[in-house]
């Protein structure tokens, strides 16, 4: 019944509507106006969703509601065509929630084209800032190890990481994150091509060997991406452990001697 139905019944009408109702066991108004739960209401007109593809241009990711990330991923990295190409096109890119609380895109420092090419885990706070992988006291202490065996970024070692945002404070890397991720390092070590591959720590050998368990890993040869590839204590945990860097030094050494062989 309407409102205005209402208000133009008369006294005596209008309350034995209002006793009836009481009767049925009414004894509250929820709003002014009544609310005809009866009514069948016409359906919207369904219009099938045109769901367009994402466009990839070369360095541009468009940004969708709902993205595959990993697809888009795999096809912006797939088209870049250089580093430079690589970077704009992580830089553009917008389906990694990452992004949004980091203050720098951290993507790669060192000899492009080096020998050796370090995949780290993700940005800490000092990387975030400086916009380079490894800048504070974990890359003192990488670059102590580097020299220790007559490595160095300025010569030999190109590093990056995983994850080229950092993580929120307290957050593991997410599955969804690492998979997102991968396509562009793929392409990373694909253009950079290095001879050997170091992984420092779990984060990295989950990403590249699809394995955890750095203590049982660490000093071991694989292959991944047709590289040689060794797992090892990252620089950070070793801060933490320094009774580690025993088995750190002996890893340095097996990377030395194979340095030596591919030589
Ligand atoms: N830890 C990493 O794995 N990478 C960095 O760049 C810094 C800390």
């Amino acid at each position: 019944m309407e409102s205005m139905q209402i208000t133009q019944l008369d006294y005596h009408t209008a309350r034995a509507l209002l006793e009836w109702q009481v009767e049925f066991g009414v004894d509250e108004t929820m709003s002014e106006n009544p609310v005809n739960r009866f009514e069948v209401k016409p359906e919207p007109k369904k219009t099938a969703p045109v769901a367009a593809p994402p466009k990839i241009e070369a360095g541009i990711a468009p940004v969708a509601d709902k993205v595959d990330g990993a697809a888009l991923a795999r096809d912006v990295a797939m088209a870049a065509q250089d580093i430079g190409a690589l970077k704009t096109a992580l830089e553009g890119f917008e389906a990694c929630e990452l992004k949004r609380g980091a203050r720098n895109m951290v993507f790669a420092d060192g000899t492009f084209g080096g020998r050796v090419m370090v995949i780290g885990e993700a940005p800490s706070r000092d990387e975030d800032r400086s916009g380079l992988p490894f800048t504070g006291d974990t890359g003192v202490l990488l670059d102590n190890m580097l020299k220790s065996i007559d490595l160095s970024r300025a010569e030999t070692v190109y590093l990056t990481n995983v994850l080229p945002w950092r993580l929120p404070r307290g957050a593991d890397v997410s599955e969804a994150d690492l998979a997102m991720m991968m396509p562009f390092v793929e392409r990373h070590v694909a253009l950079a091509k290095p001879d050997i591959l170091v992984l420092m720590g779990n984060v990295a050998c989950q990403a590249v060997l699809g394995k955890r368990g750095i203590t049982r890993l660490r000093g071991q040869w694989g292959e991944a991406m047709g590289l040689p590839v060794i797992s090892m204590y990252h620089p950070e945990f070793l801060l933490n452990n320094p009774a580690k860097k025993r088995e750190a030094w002996a890893d340095l050494l097996a990377l030395k001697a194979k340095l030596g062989v591919t030589e």
